[in-house]
């Protein structure tokens, strides 16, 4: 297997690398002044699995035809398999229709990755399984979750209560209680489909004098953070901090959640940004190594 960091995800995939001890093929790619993506890649890749990594965070569309073209040229150059390694794969929000005349925008991405050339993809806590029912070729998605709650643990945050702010992310909650030992519930969230606005209800937790880590797939605008911070504070929690997979933190996000009295926001690097404190390149590497073994 050789791996290729794509433009995205240029750290990670050279980690990747580094732990596996598979060897990578560098990518040139630049922009050109009209904003259309040009890629090469720099080294041979005739026979060879190979494996793009890729995330597809903003800008996503130009992250997107990155990962297409870099297929196609592995394709084209020999490559006998194309897996794409895709942290944070984009559109997968929009993985059915809520109103009428939408598109299942996931599967007209997984449509133009496959015709791209590529035949596998693995990713990480997608945000529902659904989505990758979609894809006309293998899918794997990964969790973090133990990751990011060794991260407290290692903080010196035992027993932590992990909170969910909803109830379809309570697997997450789930799995950072085993790491933790400690007590895990959820909040509910209503989305209104036509504004995009969202509310949060709290019933009585178990979180007074806690310490509570609040942990979500996607952490966008912060309004999901900032409204369970504050139901968690009425509720007496001590110290509150969150932690995410995939931190898009858009905007003033990161300072409205330390305004509400969050002390710590943590991601991985699925979304490099300074919040990246935990790496998912163990957890890939360990999935690579095992696919190109079996
Ligand atoms: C949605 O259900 C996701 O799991 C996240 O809770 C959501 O994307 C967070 O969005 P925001 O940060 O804008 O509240």
């Amino acid at each position: 297997m050789k791996i290729i960091p794509g433009p995205a995800s240029t750290e990670l995939g050279e980690k990747i690398s580094q732990l596996t001890g598979f060897d990578k093929v560098n990518v040139a790619s630049r922009i050109f002044p009209d904003g259309e993506s040009y890629v090469r890649l720099e080294g041979n890749v005739q026979g060879e699995h190979v494996a793009i990594v890729q995330t597809t965070c903003a800008p996503q569309d130009t992250r997107l035809m990155q990962l297409a073209f870099l297929a196609n040229a592995a394709k084209r150059n020999g490559a006998k398999k194309v897996t794409a390694v895709v942290p944070y794969l984009a559109y997968a929000r929009q993985d059915k229709i809520f109103l009428q005349g939408e598109t299942i925008s996931i599967e007209a991405i997984a449509n133009m990755l496959h015709a791209s050339g590529i035949d596998q993809l693995i990713t990480v806590n997608v945000h529902a399984e659904d989505a990758l029912s979609k894809f006309p070729f293998p899918t794997k998605t990964l969790s973090a979750i133990p990751l990011l709650a060794q991260y407290f643990v290692q903080k010196g945050c035992k027993k932590a209560f992990a909170l969910s702010p909803d109830k379809g992310a309570m697997y997450i909650a789930d799995q950072a209680k085993q790491v933790f030992g400690g007590e895990s519930g959820h909040l509910e969230k209503y989305r209104d489909r036509y504004t995009g606005q969202t509310t949060q209800t709290g019933k009585h937790l178990n979180v007074k004098d806690q310490t509570v880590v609040i942990l979500d797939d996607i952490i966008s605008t912060g309004g999901t953070i900032v409204g369970a911070a504050k139901i968690l504070r009425e509720q007496g929690a001590t110290h509150v901090y969150t932690a995410c997979v995939h931190g898009l933190l858009i905007g003033d996000a990161e300072k409205r959640i330390l305004d509400a009295g969050v002390e710590e926001i943590v991601s991985t690097d699925s979304v490099p940004t300074k919040n990246s404190k935990v790496t998912l390149a163990p957890l890939i590497s360990q999935e690579l190594k095992a696919q190109a073994s079996g």
